[in-house]
């Protein structure tokens, strides 16, 4: 199974998979980390802790990952509903209650335009939607 975990930064994908996958014993992927480490994190800004990700080649290496690998994956990436949906099980979109989700993010020390950003995203289901019209199996937690 490949369940790929998805929502608006801030919204709790790191900590759900995190905790689903050592549930079900299930292998973690941090497509950050990975992205990271086949310098796929493009323009990033440390002040504004923002960055760029070539959706194409993320896909590869994603791809590539999950064609070889014999574990069940969750993957934990605000962008792996761009994965096509033949590969993916399940899509797991993570909400937020709006004001729990600001104090996150300013806790991170998100610029002012990217907590507004963020939140328009999240009001405006953005993730889910994305997910929906790629066709996943979607199903949303809160
Ligand atoms: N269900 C939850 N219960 C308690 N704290 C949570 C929960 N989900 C997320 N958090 C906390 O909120 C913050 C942001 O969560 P995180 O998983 O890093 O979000 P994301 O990966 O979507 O950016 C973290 O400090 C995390 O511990
Ligand atoms: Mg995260």
């Amino acid at each position: 199974m490949i369940i790929i975990v998805i929502g608006t930064p801030g919204t709790g994908k790191t900590y759900l998979a995190k905790k689903l996958a050592r549930y079900l014993n299930y292998q973690y992927i941090d497509v950050k980390k990975l992205l990271k480490k086949n310098n796929l994190l493009i323009n990033y800004d440390f002040k504004a802790k923002t960055y760029d990700v070539d959706v194409k080649k993320m896909n590869k290496l994603l791809i590539a990952l999950i064609t070889k690998s014999k574990n069940n994956l969750f993957i934990d990436s605000h962008l792996a509903h761009y994965l096509p949906k033949k590969y993916v099980n399940l899509c797991i979109v993570c909400k937020c209650d709006l004001k729990e989700l600001k104090k996150r993010l300013v806790k991170r020390g998100y610029s002012k335009q990217k907590i507004r950003e963020n939140l328009d995203a999240e009001i405006f289901d953005v993730c889910y939607i994305e997910a929906v019209e790629r066709k996943h199996k979607v199903v949303t937690y809160k």
